[in-house]
């Protein structure tokens, strides 16, 4: 959950900080991508055809955003194909921005209120968007795997373009890779698609850069209804069709609820488990982490927080990192929406109260103002600064005003919001305004504007926030301290009619001070060290970290080489960084899995044991 400040602004256009591109001056309208996928180079190879629409009438180079690309060329093409040879030169590299590549318009071009541009060029193997995984890291150990991650501003490392939220782009692709293997994208995926080794694709939908996509690997389909299917390994492709085969459900009930699905398919890729996230919302296909088969379903929320972004999110987009709070504040809530309609109101509230705990504990390491949701900042600041704030106080925001206005009136908000927006991308301001208008005003003496604003701007949750509560986890909690004390025996403790959410509740509100023993007879008698479930695991191990409970350090090291999803294994490297005398064990753990890590992963951690060492230890 990386995030990122931005230059606040109350205007349409507003610039973007995290871009080098003049989009003022030209707008890309549309990409061709011709690249061959070389393995053993480790870099994809070809061309970006860029169709541009000049904005300013005197404006004579192009700016686009590039990281560590090798250009060999750029030309513009004429009408008739004819390529006409441009100058080009990069400017100033920046660490966090990568290097703008200015191209000059030749003179005879500076009338044409569009331009064809051609970019020749290849990527570096340490591309910052792309983890080249060798047959050892995959489930099958037979065949190499690639995939993109261009979330938040790495898809300029893949490919040479305007890499800002605010410029929404339609693209085709021909991909050419070794014939064994199938390249899906972000895009039409054909679940008949034969194994050539040469692929076309088409986005027909104006989409922001960062929903760029590709992976290329051993894939098989598997079908979950008629517009929904899951894309894996051999290996694992009919364990996941079970896990997701509620998707085409959450389809249909989300098309219910928040108005058409625009994407035509919705089908799922599992990554291997160095993918860095849970989730990836890329249109039509989302990618997700394997450690979310548990074998039971239970962490298929994902699945509903990844389809809600094909409203909120990849429909309607936030022009800048600052406002991602509209995407990942909106998913957040759409996500709750779709679980309590699925899985029931218990199952919803359960997830609800989890996320509020980890609000909590975010607001005691965000600095205030960056606990806004729309935080007004001019300055780059260290990643992940926000934590999970934009998420669920994001969430907390509009199941605030769906308990104020009523379930109807914000519901059908809701819907002619994402009509409003659709395929554009704004600003927090835009969002406030069309709040304005359409309730806040329009239905005068029930939130005011003030009220909205302190939820934007201001930290913390305002006092009338509606604070998310679960029978289930009340009573789990309740367990966790009787059972600490000694006043219940294990036995007692109903776990086969928990769900794994009250499972990791207990876990999360154990006493302080429990002895060897109890946590002995605790991992025993719940499987806690070998839970199939990672989420569970995340919480235990946690746990067994701060209390430094040595009996389980071996299953702890398991778990972090398992998996790479950061949000499963950066806290627990934190809290053994963190308590008092396993600082370097830490550090060796990571140095025997980083290679196994994906790069963000790597920085993530290396960032949690540096927070380690300046908070003193
Ligand atoms: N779009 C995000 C992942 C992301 C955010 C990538 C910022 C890069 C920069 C995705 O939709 C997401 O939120 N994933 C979550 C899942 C969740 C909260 C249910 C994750 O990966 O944990
Ligand atoms: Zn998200």
């Amino acid at each position: 959950m990386a995030g990122f400040g931005c230059a606040g602004s109350g205007s349409t256009t507003p610039s973007d900080i995290f871009s080098f591109a003049n989009t003022d001056e030209f707008r890309t309208e549309h990409l061709h991508l011709d690249l061959a996928v070389d393995f053993d180079n480790r870099v994809l190879r070809g061309s970006a055809t860029l169709r541009i629409r000049r904005i300013a009438a005197v404006a004579s180079s192009i700016v686009l955003d590039t990281r560590d690309l090798s250009i060999a060329g750029t030309d513009f093409l004429s009408d008739t194909g004819e390529a006409i040879e441009a100058e080009h030169r990069f400017g100033d590299a920046d660490d966090v921005l990568g290097t703008p590549l200015v191209v000059s318009v030749p003179a005879r071009l500076r009338n044409d209120e569009e331009l064809t541009l051609r970019v020749d060029y290849h990527t570096s193997p340490e591309a910052s968007a792309l983890q080249w995984l060798p047959p050892e890291l995959t489930s099958g150990g037979k065949h190499p795997f690639l995939f993109s991650q261009s979330q938040a501003i790495h898809a300029r490392s893949w490919v040479p373009l305007q890499d800002t939220p605010v410029v929404r782009i339609t693209y085709t692709a021909s991909i050419r890779t070794p014939p064994d293997l199938l390249a899906v994208m972000s895009a039409d995926n054909d679940p008949d698609a034969k194994r050539t080794g040469a692929y076309y694709f088409e986005m027909p939908q104006p989409v922001p850069s960062y929903l760029l996509a590709i992976a290329v690997g051993d894939i098989y389909f598997a079908p979950i209804g008629d517009r929904t299917g899951v894309y894996a390994e051999p290996e694992i492709v009919d364990a996941a069709a079970f896990e997701f085969a509620d998707t085409q459900k959450m389809l249909e009930t989300a098309e219910a609820m928040f108005g058409p699905y625009r994407w035509d398919r919705y089908d799922l890729l599992i990554l291997p488990p160095s993918f860095p996230y849970g989730g990836m919302e890329n249109p039509r296909l989302s990618f997700l982490t394997p450690s979310l088969i548990a074998g039971d379903r239970s962490l298929v929320s994902v699945v509903a927080h990844e389809l809600a972004h094909s409203w909120s999110g990849n429909l309607v987009t936030n022009a800048t990192w600052r406002d991602s709070w509209l995407n990942e504040g909106c998913t957040s809530y759409l996500e709750h929406r779709l679980m309590q309609v699925i899985y029931g109101d218990e199952r919803a509230a359960e997830e609800n109260v989890l996320g509020y705990q980890e609000l909590l504990l975010d607001f005691e390491d965000v600095k205030p103002e960056f606990q806004a949701l729309a935080p007004n900042l001019d300055t780059v600041d260290e990643e992940d600064f926000q934590g999970t704030v934009a998420y669920h106080k994001g969430s907390l925001f509009l199941q605030y005003l769906e308990q104020a206005f009523g379930r109807d009136v914000f519901d059908a908000f809701i819907g002619k919001y994402f009509e409003e927006f659709a395929f554009r991308s704004i600003t927090s301001e835009q969002f406030l305004d069309y709040l304005d208008e359409q309730l806040l005003s329009a239905r005068p003496g029930i939130v005011s504007r003030a009220k909205a604003e302190e939820w934007l701007y201001q930290p913390g949750l305002p006092d009338d926030a509606v604070i998310p509560s679960s029978a289930n986890l009340d009573g789990a909690e309740k367990m966790a301290h009787l059972w600490s004390q000694g006043e219940i025996d294990i036995a007692d403790i109903p776990r086969s009619v928990w769900s794994p959410q009250a499972t990791i509740h207990f876990i999360n509100s154990l006493d302080a001070d429990l002895s060897t023993e109890q946590l002995i007879e605790l991992d025993e008698a719940m499987g806690l060290s070998s839970t199939r479930n990672a989420a569970i695991g995340k919480a235990w191990f946690i746990q067994v970290a701060r209390r430094r409970h040595h009996p389980a350090y071996d299953q702890l090291g398991k778990y972090l080489r398992r998996y790479g999803r950061i949000w499963l294994i950066r806290p627990i490297y934190a809290a053994l960084a963190q308590n008092g005398s396993d600082f370097e064990l830490a550090t060796e753990l990571f140095t025997e899995a980083r290679d196994t890590y994906h790069p963000l992963t790597n920085a993530s951690i290396e960032s949690a044991l540096q927070r380690a060492t300046k908070s003193g230890l």
